[in-house]
């Protein structure tokens, strides 16, 4: 009898060499459960530091501590096989220095079993994208809204909306690219400025409130399942969870206030 072979995870050359092929599918993950749903149709799941406002009810992400993005991480890992999966560097493990983020993002890998870190910035990032990427920690880079600069941006404000700004937004792509990332998140960007760095770059680019001609997309997993506070206005909502959750809530209340729940007797038979 043959063994049976096993599933092998994407790697992140496959994810580079999708670049202007078949478009990547991605979205977030937090917890083992969902995360083996979204694997079986999924290129890459990032653990996002979204979770800290999706999960525990912070105002933003800034707030995220890193163990909390490991515990997650490892969830996710022990609920997929086949799925790339990346963990954001939270606020404060990376900007430092290229030493302090080596040491966090080695880390993560460690701890979770993950295959990759995502962390935020462009051209001021580019050395320690490098620094990790010569020493075998691949990076996912993402520019434009940087939710992790909330307070110095003014708030979750879409990027570009003045074409003046493109050159930099250009010059972060470029940057973040020549230094080895091997794709990069373009959140919260006018849609031309997307297209045009999507061209520009030779690595995929994943859009989330950016354009179409993006090489991928992310979502977060309980903005398209309609799940919790009203999401960002480009999200497609596939789903009612937040609804669905609500009534079997609601009628599992009405049983148990009308005493109308199973004895151990129905159980047990
Ligand atoms: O934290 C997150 O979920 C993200 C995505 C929105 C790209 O960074």
């Amino acid at each position: 009898m043959s063994a049976q072979k096993p599933v092998r995870r994407i790697t992140t050359p496959q994810i580079a060499g999708r670049k202007g092929g078949e478009p990547i599918v991605s979205l977030t993950s937090y917890h083992a459960h969902t995360a083996a749903i979204v694997d079986q149709h999924a290129d890459f799941i990032l653990v996002g530091d979204s979770l800290g406002m999706v999960m525990h009810g912070m105002e933003t992400t800034v707030g995220v501590p890193l163990d909390l993005m490991i515990m997650h991480g490892r969830a996710v890992v022990r609920g997929t096989k086949r799925a790339l999966i990346v963990v954001d560097m939270p606020f404060g493990s990376y900007e430092e220095s290229p030493n302090m983020a080596f040491r966090n993002a080695a880390k993560i890998m460690k701890e979770t079993g993950c295959g990759a870190v995502k962390l935020e910035g462009g051209a001021r990032m580019a050395e320690t994208i490098r620094f990790l990427v010569e020493r075998g920690i691949p990076v996912m880079a993402h520019i434009g809204l940087t939710p992790q600069s909330s307070h110095v941006m003014g708030g979750f404000k879409t990027q570009g909306r003045d074409e003046e700004t493109w050159a930099a937004h250009e010059a972060d792509a470029k940057a973040v690219a020549e230094a080895g990332a091997f794709a990069l998140v373009l959140e919260g960007m006018v849609e031309p400025l997307a297209a045009r760095i999507t061209k520009q770059v030779a690595i995929p680019t994943i859009g989330i409130g950016a354009s179409a001609e993006c090489d991928g997309q992310i979502l977060v997993l309980e903005d398209m399942l309609g799940l919790g506070s009203t999401p960002p206005k480009f999200v497609r909502v596939y789903g009612d969870l937040g609804g669905q959750i609500e009534k079997a809530v609601s009628d599992y209340a009405a049983d148990v206030r009308s005493r109308n729940f199973p004895g151990e007797d129905e159980l047990y038979r």
